[in-house]
C-alpha cells in the first residue's frame, strides 16, 4: 500500500457543517478518493459505495480482510430502497424508532451493491448517522458511503481525528476534524434476514430497547464458533500490549486485580489499569487510565478506545482492565473489552478487597 499521500486535516464544525470543507470533502469521494469523517460512535472511512474500486482502496488503507463487509452509510431512508432487495416490515419499526442514529440493519442485498462493499455477500448491512457532519458529507457526495472504522484494521476504533490521522496519515486523501465523536462505542449491527433478528454486535442501540419494539431479539455470543458477522472472528480493538480483563461484582474486580497487579509489578513488568472504578488503591501498582464511570456506562463507553490508545503511549507491559455489568450499553463496552482480551479474561476475585464476601 503507497503511504505517501498528503493527508489533509480540514476543521469543520460539528454542528453546522455546511461549509467548504465539506464540499471539498465531497468531491474527493467522487473521483474514488477517501475521507474519514465523525458519526455519533466513532470516525469512519468513506468511500463512494457503489464505486467497487473506491471501496477496495478502503481495504487496502486499512489492511482490513476482504472478507468483512463495510456498513453502507445514507443521509434518507428512501436510499436503503435502492440499495437493499426488500425491506421487512420490522426494518420499517426501527428506521422509525432508532434513525437517524447508531443502529446498523442487515437487509438481502440489491444489485446496485458492488461485491467489494459487501464482501461478496448477499446481504448488505445499512444505517443513517446521527451526526451533522456524516450526513452532510454523504449529501455533498451525493452518493451513499461505505465506512468501516477510520483505524488500522486491529487497532481500537478512533474517537478523535488525530487518532485516524496516527493509523491512516499518508494512506487517505482527508480527514474531517469535527471533534470528538459521539457515544465512543460503534453501532449495534442487527441482522434481520433470519425468522428472529440477531444482534450481531452489540452497540449504541440496546438489546433492552430492541426488544421493547420487536419482542425476540437474539444477542450472538462474543466467542461463537462461527460468527454470521465476519468482523467478530478477528482479535479486534487491540492495543499494542496483551489486555487482561477482570469480570464480576465491583469489590471482587478491584481485589483480584490488585493481586495480579502485584505479582506483575513484583515480576518487573510495567503494568497498566484501565479501571471504571476510579479506586485510588491502583496508582501504587501501576498506570492508571480512567475510562468512565461503571455506574454510567456511557461515560465508559466514550473514554475507552482513547483510553486502549493511551497504554499504548505509556508503553506498557500489559493491561489489566476491569469488567462492568452486561447491561444496557455496559453490553457494548464489555463485547469490545472481551474481544480486546481475546480470551484473557479472569473472574473477580471470591474475597472483596476490603476482607468482605462481595
Ligand atoms: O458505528 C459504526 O458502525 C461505525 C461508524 C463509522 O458508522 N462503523 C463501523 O464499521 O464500526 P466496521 O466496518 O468497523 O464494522 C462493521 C461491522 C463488522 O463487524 C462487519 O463484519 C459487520 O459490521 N457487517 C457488515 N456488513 C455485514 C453483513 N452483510 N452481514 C453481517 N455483518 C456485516
Ligand atoms: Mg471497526
Amino acid at each position: 500500500m503507497e503511504n505517501n499521500l498528503a493527508t489533509r486535516c480540514l476543521k469543520v464544525d460539528p454542528v453546522r457543517p455546511e461549509t467548504g470543507a465539506i464540499l471539498e470533502a465531497g468531491r474527493i469521494l467522487n473521483r474514488g478518493g477517501l475521507v474519514a469523517f465523525p458519526t455519533e460512535t466513532v470516525y469512519g472511512l468513506g468511500a463512494n459505495a457503489l464505486d467497487g474500486r473506491a471501496v477496495a482502496r478502503i481495504f487496502e488503507a486499512k489492511g482490513r480482510p476482504a472478507d468483512n463487509p463495510l456498513i453502507v452509510h445514507v443521509a434518507c431512508r428512501e436510499e436503503v430502497k435502492h440499495l437493499a432487495k426488500n425491506i421487512p416490515p420490522a426494518a420499517e419499526i426501527l428506521m422509525d424508532n432508532f434513525w437517524p442514529g447508531p443502529l446498523t440493519l442487515v437487509l438481502p442485498a440489491g444489485a446496485a451493491v458492488p461485491p467489494e462493499t459487501t464482501a461478496g455477500l448477499k446481504t448488505l448491512a445499512v444505517r443513517m448517522p446521527r451526526h451533522p457532519v456524516a450526513l452532510a458529507l454523504i449529501g455533498a457526495a451525493g452518493v451513499p458511503l461505505a465506512a468501516p472504522s477510520a483505524n488500522l484494521s486491529g487497532r481500537p476504533s478512533p474517537t478523535t481525528a488525530e487518532h485516524v490521522l496516527q493509523d491512516l496519515n499518508g494512506r487517505i486523501e482527508a480527514v474531517l476534524d469535527g471533534g470528538p465523536a459521539g457515544m465512543g462505542v460503534e453501532s449495534t449491527v442487527l441482522d434481520l434476514t433470519g425468522f428472529v433478528p440477531v444482534i450481531l454486535r452489540p452497540g449504541g442501540v440496546t438489546p433492552e430497547e430492541l426488544r421493547e419494539l420487536l419482542g425476540e431479539v437474539e444477542v450472538e455470543a462474543a466467542f461463537g464458533d462461527r460468527p454470521r458477522s465476519p468482523g467478530m472472528k478477528y482479535a479486534h480493538y487491540a492495543p499494542k500490549a496483551p489486555l487482561l480483563l477482570v469480570e464480576g461484582a465491583p469489590g471482587a474486580v478491584a481485589a483480584r486485580l490488585m493481586e495480579l497487579a502485584r505479582e506483575q509489578k513484583a515480576l518487573g513488568r510495567r503494568v497498566g489499569i484501565l479501571s471504571c472504578s476510579g479506586s485510588r488503591d491502583y496508582a501504587s501498582v501501576g498506570e492508571v487510565v480512567l475510562a468512565g464511570r461503571r455506574e454510567n456506562p456511557e461515560t465508559v463507553a466514550a473514554g475507552l478506545y482513547a483510553a486502549l490508545r493511551r497504554f499504548d503511549e505509556l508503553d506498557v507491559d500489559l493491561i489489566l482492565a476491569e469488567g462492568l455489568e452486561d447491561s444496557g450499553v455496559g453490553l457494548a463496552v464489555m463485547n469490545r473489552l472481551r474481544k480486546a482480551a481475546d480470551r484473557r479474561i479472569v473472574a473477580g476475585s471470591p474475597v472483596s478487597f476490603n476482607g468482605k464476601q462481595p
